[in-house]
């Protein structure tokens, strides 16, 4: 594994030798940036470009920073203590700091077949796509982690708010990230659970589907991500969305979404409110961010939630609906591809949009796709994993003039 491999390596040679290690590029004052177009992943925010393997250690550092800062809320450090115990199914994690503990406590569903130690899915709020045989699902509770009710009341409610203060600057996404490493880390203490640490993966779908793309992200020890029907603040470009928007197709957007829920943090609500091409990111580097781990985006093209339009734009006036905005999907996904095709990865990213049908019900078109995911990361066997296959008909491929115009190194 590339990132956890290099990370060691550079802390491990920065403490015998500090100065012999160039600092990754610092952030520049960015009030004044003002891009139409996905930024380039493999350019630094100061201009310097990104060429070899170490540098895409520091440009996804800075892209977690600045993620953090003007979008998702801040992640914070380890804490200082946990203590994890498991009793049945139940693993009952307890987390202290600042003189505060919080306890939860996933429960894990056995497979019927198979043998320990087992794989295993982390479920964001519950499982949607169908459970692999011979994989431990662990059912993560995240609405108790950080409420999603409705805006604003939900914002600071949750375990992760009473242990770091409901002031704080952290989107719901982001806590649910937080808990999801709590329990790679109680996993890792606690092999009474009979689960293979280093076969971990994330799913959710919809709400739950943004949200496993930003554990997949923030977690590097996950070995595969799979957001399904995940639409705007998960797989999808804010300035796709609101071009979609613009064009006359009723799809959500950023103004919309820091209407409906506390996703995000209240740092994005100025970006939300004013341009998101003043953000000096989109959702392909959130993407790009879980590369060269595995990703399956799985999307759902053309489908239409009346309540959501009549309940936040008042009249249902435009000539199409598309809530999740798959064209978004698909050109913020195969621009994260590039990051994928820059490690000689491109097989362990796949996207499949299938045709239209009932939200979060996952059609068995989906399920080879699928199988050669969980058996390539979850059982480290050999898969047919690179699928790049949209039933939208969309034709994007990077470089593209108007959103990706950037080409793509091969970093060594
Ligand atoms: C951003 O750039 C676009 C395209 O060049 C321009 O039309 C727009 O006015 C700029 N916005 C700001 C806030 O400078
Ligand atoms: C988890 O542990 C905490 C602290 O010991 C305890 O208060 C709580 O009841 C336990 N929860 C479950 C579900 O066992
Ligand atoms: C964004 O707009 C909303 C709704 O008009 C408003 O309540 C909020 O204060 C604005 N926030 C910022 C940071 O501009
Ligand atoms: C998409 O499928 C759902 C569920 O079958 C249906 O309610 C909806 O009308 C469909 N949307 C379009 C645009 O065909
Ligand atoms: C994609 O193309 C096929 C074949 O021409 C057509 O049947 C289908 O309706 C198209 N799908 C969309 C979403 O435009």
């Amino acid at each position: 594994m590339f990132s956890l491999t290099s990370s060691f390596l550079v802390s491990a040679i920065f403490l015998l030798f500090p100065a012999a290690i160039p600092a990754c590029p610092t952030i520049p004052d960015l009030a004044s940036y003002n891009n139409t177009a996905l930024p380039d992943p493999f350019t630094f925010a100061d201009g310097s470009k990104v060429v070899t393997l170490a540098d895409w250690a520091c440009r996804r550092a800075e892209i977690s920073t600045l993620l953090q800062l003007d979008e998702l809320g801040v992640l914070p450090d380890d804490p200082e203590s946990m203590v994890a115990t498991f009793s049945g199914t139940t693993l009952n994690i307890t987390v202290t700091d600042g003189g505060k503990s919080i306890s939860f406590a996933p429960t894990i569903t056995f497979p019927k077949t198979g043998t320990a130690p087992f794989p295993a899915l982390i479920a964001m709020g519950g499982i949607s796509i169908p459970s692999p045989a011979g994989v431990a699902i662990i059912n993560f509770n995240n609405e108790q982690m950080a409420n999603q009710d409705s805006s604003p009341a939900s914002r600071g409610v949750g375990l992760f708010f009473n242990l770091y203060g409901s002031d704080a600057s952290a989107g719901a996404m982001i806590a649910w990230a937080w808990a999801v490493r709590r329990i790679m880390d109680a996993l890792e203490q606690t092999p009474a659970t009979r689960i293979n640490t280093a076969r971990v993966g994330v799913s959710g779908c919809s709400r739950n589907g943004k949200g496993a793309l930003v554990a997949g992200a923030f977690e590097p020890r996950l070995v595969l991500t799979i957001p399904e029907e995940s639409g705007s603040g998960g797989t999808d470009s804010w300035r796709i969305s609101d071009f979609i928007l613009a064009s006359g197709i009723s799809t959500q957007t950023a103004s919309e979404i820091v209407q409906e829920n506390v996703w995000l943090g209240t740092a994005f609500d100025q970006f939300a409110n004013t341009s998101v091409d003043a953000l000096p990111f989109d959702h392909h580097l959130l993407g790009a961010m879980v590369a060269p781990r595995g990703l399956f985006v799985i999307d759902n093209v053309g489908y239409y939630m009346a309540s959501v339009v009549m309940r936040f734009r008042g009249s249902d006036s435009f000539l199409r609906i598309d809530w999740l905005g798959p064209f978004s999907s698909f050109g913020a996904m195969v621009s994260a591809r590039a990051a994928w095709t820059a490690m000689q990865a491109s097989d362990s990213f796949g996207i499949s949009q299938a045709a239209n049908h009932s939200h979060c019900a996952f059609p068995a078109s989906q399920q080879t796709q699928l199988n050669a995911f969980i058996n390539k990361f979850l059982f480290d066997e050999a898969g047919d994993t690179g699928v790049v296959e949209t039933a939208g008909n969309y034709t994007f491929t990077v470089p593209d003039a108007q959103w990706a115009p950037w080409s793509v190194p091969t970093l060594v």
